[in-house]
């Protein structure tokens, strides 16, 4: 619009105009100050332009100058701003006429109104905040603010700046209208987290003297983007842990830092997905700590490897690994395996003899796992260490399986960590036998008594040997030596039972004709080869009250009569006879005592108790009968006691005449009786011999038989035993004979016993006769009785004719 008033007025002025004057002046300029002489330049006399009252027309404008009429002077009436009068226009000027009147006169007056830099470039606001993410490419336009300067030309906004540079630089790009538009482009990435706010200033320069600038605050704040990835504070972490360690231990903690911030920043823990060690381990996901929950065994595993990952919430990720050392811990025992084992060894094993082997292994470390073993103290058994880890138990000493058939061999094996651990086997070993003890009888020997008259097959003593081996080579069996007793063998007398050992009586014993013997019993035992050992038994036979006395004298005769006589001059004590009789046992059994058991007269004769002599008591008188009959009582002191009778016949008489006339009345007075006696004894000899002949018939045939049986035993089984008592000899000095009594009694049918030790002249029949008694005389029949012992006590000799 003001451009248009100019116009207006410039061509308003077109055709009249006289003269011109151009001044310029810069702009402004202080009130009052000059423009320029007018006067001068326009050729005018100053009282021309009083005359013509000479006055400065400006159109619509603003009075800005006035006229010094005076002087001729244009000036300064009021300060001019170009960019007010002219704006951007470039040729500002103010058309100005001076009219004069009288004659009227106009001149154009143009004042040029230079421009002075009295502005400095603006920007509209003071500062510009900009919200740029960090992930925005390089080459990204940011359109900044121009800067708006009112001077023009040169004083006009000429360039800009940006400072610092470091990340975007200033771009100016001339736009149609001539204007340039202002733009930062993005030189270089941002980082939020190197820089998270820049601050940049926007200078826009003018190109006056001096220059003038204006400047505007350009602040970025540079949002984040998850541009960085977690990254942990160690790329290997080490730890270590005990193993056997309780769950719940926290082994280490990780760290893990993210740049970004918020949740681009938001670390979360992880392990590495390995089943193994996710089982172990667990990771607080938010603290890194890693937490033991599992059992962690050193023997498995001497170290654990885990691999972590630490993961922001933008998916970014780094991961690290933890090397976990596992400190070994004495938790285990020393494991023990039998490798080869004998359950039993013979007893004769020699030293040093492998009996089992073991190897031995513990799987800890170091002296954890060093192990030492040994056996138990009280056995014969050692063990030594091989090779590494393999063990040999050994014999140390010769067996003996009857002082132990059995060890148990406890073997210990113990590590050497503290505390120590240990584990044991315990192994059964059974010592087999081997033959290498003889029996022993319980006694050095045995010693039996037997009553004679045994039955057989009597068991007489049990012999009890022991081994001391085992099962077979223990089994007894038990054995009669062979020897023999008188002659005969020692198996006809006893035998051993070879099981039990029990001695049986094979026959009957006679203590009167064997008093005792031995022999010898060897125990074998059923080893291979066998052993054995004897035993000596000795047999006692004790003697029983088998045989009653037998009186020797007086013999006594079926009808005959043999008497003693006694004078009737006859003293007190007066020895009328001597009952002898003699008792084939022994001891007691053989101690005989006489008792007078029926007499004629009891009061004029008596019995010696012990030495049977037959003594008056009163003297004889003229009263007495000539016949006088004793019967006396000969027992011996056995238990029963066995007894014998005889009867003694005393004629009291002064003369033989006398004795005879009394006994054969006597005789007659029998006669009827023997008449009828010898018809019996007739009938009994016929028996009698009948029988003797078929006996000794018998005997003869079974003696031929016998003596082809290869000669056994003679007289065992015989039906009548005959009877040879050897000598007898009463050592022991107790029997009732005061004295030593030697005989012999035969009596038998065997022919071969005749050859018993008797004098010729003692065998033959006897006659018993005193010179006086010739009708008396007897013979003795079938009995062979001789009292040979040649100093015999005996004082009846007179009786007797030898
Ligand atoms: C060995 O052990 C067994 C069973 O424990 C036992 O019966 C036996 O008597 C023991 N033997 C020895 C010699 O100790
Ligand atoms: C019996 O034993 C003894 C040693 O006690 C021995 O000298 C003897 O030879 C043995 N006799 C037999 C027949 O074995």
């Amino acid at each position: 619009m003001k451009r248009q008033v100019l116009l207006f007025v410039w061509s308003y002025f077109v055709g009249s105009v006289l003269g011109q004057v151009t001044y310029s002046i810069p702009e402004e300029m202080s009130k009052g100050s000059l423009v320029g002489n007018i006067a001068q330049d326009l050729g005018l006399d100053l009282k021309r332009l009083k005359s013509g009252r000479a006055r400065i027309h400006s159109g619509d404008n603003a009075e800005y100058l006035e006229l010094d009429k005076e002087r001729g002077l244009l000036l300064v009436k009021e300060r001019i701003d170009r960019e007010t009068l002219c704006g951007e226009t470039t040729l500002c000027a103010l058309h100005l006429q001076m009219i004069l009147e009288n004659p009227m006169e106009l001149f154009r007056i143009t004042i040029e109104i230079t421009d002075i830099n009295d502005g400095a470039p603006r920007f509209a606001s003071g500062s510009k905040r900009f919200e740029i993410s960090e992930s925005a490419i390089v080459g990204s336009k940011f359109v900044l603010e121009k800067a708006i300067d009112a001077d023009i030309g040169t004083n006009g906004l000429q360039s800009y700046s940006l400072s610092p540079t470091n990340n975007f630089q200033l771009k100016l790009e001339s736009q149609s209208d001539g204007h340039k538009k202002v733009e930062m482009i993005l030189q270089k990435a941002l980082d939020r987290e190197q820089q998270e706010k820049l601050s940049l200033l926007l200078t826009a320069f003018d190109g006056g003297q001096p220059r003038r600038s204006g400047t505007m605050q350009i602040i970025v704040h540079v949002l984040d983007v998850n541009d960085n990835a977690p990254m942990f504070s160690q790329t290997l972490y080490k730890a270590t842990i005990r193993e056997n360690a309780p769950k719940g231990t926290r082994v280490i903690t990780v760290s893990a830092s993210d740049k970004d911030s918020g949740s681009n920043g938001e670390i979360a823990f992880v392990i590495s997905q390995n089943t193994l060690i996710s089982e172990l381990f667990q990771i607080n996901s938010a603290t890194g700590d890693i937490i033991l929950t599992g059992d962690v065994d050193y023997e498995k595993s001497k170290v654990l490897q885990i691999d972590i990952e630490a993961v922001d919430n933008g998916g970014l990720s780094d991961s690290s690994k933890i090397l976990i050392d596992v400190i070994d811990v004495n938790d285990n025992s020393p494991q023990m395996k039998i490798l080869s084992k004998s359950d039993s060894i013979s007893e004769d094993s020699a030293e040093n003899t492998v009996v089992t082997m073991l190897s031995v292994s513990d799987p800890d470390s170091g002296s954890n796992g060093g192990v030492k073993c040994h056996t138990n103290n009280d056995i014969p058994f050692k063990i030594e260490n091989t090779i590494n880890g393999f063990y040999s138990l050994l014999t140390e000493v010769d067996l003996d399986r009857e002082s132990a058939s059995e060890y148990n061999i406890t073997v210990t094996c113990s590590d050497e960590g503290v505390p120590s651990l240990s584990s044991s086997v315990t192994l059964t070993l059974h010592i087999s036998d081997v033959n290498d003890n003889a029996p022993v009888f319980e006694r050095s020997s045995y010693e039996a008594y037997v009553v004679e008259n045994n039955t057989p097959g009597l068991s007489v003593l049990t012999l009890k040997a022991s081994d001391a081996d085992w099962n077979q080579n223990a089994r007894l069996s038990y054995i009669l030596e062979e020897s023999s007793v008188n002659g005969v063998p020692v198996s006809s007398y006893v035998s051993v039972n070879a099981e039990s050992g029990v001695i049986h009586a094979v026959r009957s014993f006679d203590y009167e004709q064997l008093k005792e013997f031995h022999f010898r019993v060897r125990a074998q035992d059923g080893g291979s080869p066998p052993l054995s050992s004897n035993v000596s038994v000795h047999i006692l036979i004790q003697d029983q009250n088998d045989n009653g006395p037998q009186v020797l004298y007086p013999v006594q005769t079926g009808g005959s009569l043999l008497a003693e006589m006694v004078p009737r001059s006859a003293d007190v004590g007066y020895l009328v006879t001597k009952v002898v009789a003699v008792d084939v046992d022994s001891g007691q059994n053989a101690w005989l005592s006489y008792k007078v058991h029926k007499a004629t007269d009891r009061a004029l004769f008596e019995v010696g108790l012990h030495n049977g002599e037959i003594r008056t008591v009163r003297q004889v008188t003229d009263k007495d009968a000539v016949k006088q009959r004793l019967t006396v009582v000969v027992e011996d002191n056995g238990r029963p006691s066995r007894s014998a009778t005889v009867i003694v016949n005393v004629a009291v008489a002064n003369s033989f005449p006398q004795v005879l006339s009394e006994f054969t009345d006597l005789s007659m007075h029998d006669k009827e009786y023997n008449d009828q006696l010898t018809f019996y004894l007739v009938l009994a000899l016929a028996v009698v011999s009948f029988l003797f002949i078929t006996c000794l018939l018998l005997i003869i045939s079974v003696k031929v038989y016998r003596w082809r049986q290869s000669r056994v035993l003679y007289h065992s089984n015989l039906p009548v035993i005959p009877y040879c008592p050897p000598r007898y000899s009463d050592t022991l000095g107790t029997g009732t004979l005061p004295h030593l009594y030697n005989y012999e009694v035969c009596r038998t049918t065997d022919s071969r016993k005749s050859d018993c030790k008797l004098d010729k002249a003692a065998c033959h029949n006897m006659l018993v006769m005193d010179p006086s008694f010739t009708g008396t005389m007897q013979k003795m029949q079938n009995e062979k009785n001789i009292l040979d012992e040649p100093d015999s006590p005996l004082e009846v000799g007179h009786l007797w004719l030898n």
